[in-house]
């Protein structure tokens, strides 16, 4: 094996492992809020909201402040605070004034401080809301306030000395400052050679962004230890979804949220297909919520509920965006619910599967507890629907019986067994916890534990990658997005493209991988190999169209990798399917 092969096995399940945020961290963000119009006397008034209304018990812990702290970068490169409107930051004969007080009061009341930069050198409300309050002052190498070439500088200052414990690391720096950017052309900004081409990955440079966000993470955990957490906010563009699991704790897929239905729906299809890209310490961030807002304000319960129910089953971040200070009943009794938030931060990790029926759509999400599945329903539309889900995809055996409970009624339903179906208002949804028997007791398919895969190599570059929102490797279907198929019936597994590696992460729990590998296009035959632990443990190899048999002993593995090969003519690989791949206890 070429020693600069890239389907070597690692031995390693390569995600971000600090230790933060095990499952999706909850909190608050004040830019849906207020926009640019920030202020310390605010965000410590929703912090205190915070913590009396009983929401800091139910798990939201982060407060976070995002664009529009930073005044300037000062001549030594030092960042130099907003004092106007942070007052607690001015520090007696200190040029640059200090977070420390802040985060401390934050701290005192049990909570979790986050700040906001940009990996350029200037942030999106600087590109895109000209005239706001709270821009950045001075000459033009002052108004750099991003971190681009201070990112480890910059992280010391903002976790060693000003102790916040997460940090929002937006991308406008590097997207949307470009010598032809009207901001550029006028001399109010440095021209910056754009590393991200919205909307166009080939013009984009994947590996360069890349790798400034790998540094800043490292700055990122160096000085703020293994539970600081890192947002990257490339809104899903130069793949940054399939690199982030690497490199950060979140990972935005999608433009801005906006407080309306359709937006909403948007971020949902950017992230429902993906759950081989999240897990504990990595999770897919289809961007803060908009509840309180438009479509989804104290009038608008049902879609309220719809995206909170969405956010849950996806393992999203649950980033509260409306003024605290003026609480809702209605709005808090739905962020606040137990149930639903303890779906969202189940231990598994496991974000939903999702599957459409024209306007219905259902999720199933594995949770932690034996058997245990969450199911969430959605009507997109404005007319009623009826949805429904199969036991084949809750994985359980046929003809047998399961309880299920209403979480947002937070009552038992009579069980069911084969089917469960619901008929739900224009925009309605359900959220149940369903409890059964699974079709084999004595497995676990990969389809039911996405957390514990990561999509190491999946076969494409960026001239030939997937439009941004497809995902190249998924659980139950193709990277087309066809249901995985074996005699006429749905099997299962993963789809991905051939020269292709995925980590799973055994855990030395498992005895055997068997698995009815396919490949499902092209001309020429594919190598499927298992490896455990870096150990070639079986190869075998199948013609398009035809399927193989593997049956891998995988015993005391920490990590298996499932390896596919082809050689390459440069062009995109043909699509594989490690089809009903199931590992055995
Ligand atoms: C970008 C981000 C938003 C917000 C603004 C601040 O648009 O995606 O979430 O942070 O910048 O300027």
């Amino acid at each position: 094996m070429a020693q600069n092969d890239p389907l070597a096995p690692s031995g390693r399940f390569a995600v971000v492992q600090s230790g933060a945020a095990q499952t999706p961290p909850m909190g608050w963000n004040p830019w849906n809020a207020f926009h640019a119009d920030v202020d310390e006397a605010k965000v410590r008034a929703v912090a205190k909201a915070m913590v009396d209304s009983g929401l800091a018990a139910r798990g939201y812990r982060f407060v976070n402040i995002d664009d529009g702290w930073a005044l300037r970068r000062l001549a030594d490169g030092r960042l130099q605070i907003r004092s106007n409107t942070f007052p607690s930051s001015h520090v007696e004969g200190s040029a640059t004034g200090s977070f420390k007080p802040f985060t401390d009061a934050l701290h005192a009341l049990g909570l979790k401080a986050g700040i906001y930069t940009d990996i350029g050198r200037n942030t999106c409300m600087q590109r895109w809301d000209a005239g706001v309050p709270n821009l950045p002052v001075g000459s033009v190498a002052e108004r750099q306030v991003g971190s681009f070439g201070y990112a480890v500088t910059d992280m010391r200052t903002i976790f060693a000395d000003w102790r916040f414990d997460y940090i929002k690391v937006d991308a406008c720096g590097v997207a949307d400052y470009t010598p032809a950017d009207p901001p550029v052309t006028s001399g109010a900004y440095n021209a910056f050679p754009p590393l991200i081409v919205r909307g166009n990955i080939p013009a984009s440079d994947p590996k360069a962004i890349e790798g400034l966000y790998a540094a800043l993470g490292d700055a990122v955990r160096r000085w703020g230890g293994e539970t600081a957490t890192l947002s990257i906010c490339a809104w899903g563009e130069a793949l940054s979804v399939l690199w982030g699991p690497r490199r950060g704790n979140l990972y935005r897929t999608s433009p801005d949220i906006e407080s309306n239905w359709k937006s909403m729906l948007a971020n949902i299809d950017s992230v429902v297909d993906g759950a081989l890209y999240a897990g504990p310490g990595h999770w897919n961030d289809p961007d803060m919520l908009e509840i309180g807002h438009g479509d989804f304000d104290a009038a608008h319960p049902t879609e309220a509920r719809s995206h909170f129910t969405m956010w849950t089953i996806m393992a999203a971040p649950l980033l509260l965006g409306y003024d605290l200070r003026h609480p809702d009943p209605a709005l808090h009794a739905i962020v606040s619910n137990p149930e639903v938030i303890a779906i969202d931060q189940d231990a598994a990790g496991n974000q939903g599967i999702g599957y459409r029926d024209g306007d219905a759509m259902v999720v199933v999400r594995t949770l932690a507890a034996a058997g245990t599945r969450a199911v969430a329903f959605l009507n997109r539309g404005a007319v009623p629907v009826e949805a429904r889900v199969s036991w084949r995809q809750l994985g359980f055996a046929p003809g047998s019986h399961a309880r299920v409970r209403d979480v947002w009624a937070r009552r038992d339903d009579a069980a069911a067994s084969d089917l469960i179906r619901v008929t739900l208002p224009a925009h309605g949804s359900a959220l149940l916890r369903v409890t059964g028997t699974p079709a084999d007791p004595g497995a676990v398919p990969l389809d039911a534990m996405p957390a514990r895969i990561h999509v190491a190599v999946d076969g494409l570059s960026r001239a030939n990658a997937l439009p941004m929102g497809r995902f190249p490797a998924r659980v139950g279907a193709t990277p087309d997005g066809a249901p995985l198929i074996a005699g006429g019936q749905p099997v299962g597994g993963i789809g991905v493209f051939a020269n292709s590696r995925l980590e799973v992460h055994a855990d030395r729990a498992f005895s055997r991988l068997v698995a009815t590998p396919r490949v499902l296009g092209g001309t020429g035959p594919v190598r499927f190999q298992v490896y455990a632990d870096r150990r070639l443990v079986q190869e075998v190899s199948a013609a398009p169209g035809k399927a193989a048999s593997i049956v891998a002993d995988i015993r005391f593995a920490s990590v298996v990798e499932l390896v596919t090969r082809q050689p390459s003519n440069g062009g995109r690989p043909p699509m594989v399917a490690w089809s009903a791949a199931r590992m055995v206890r």
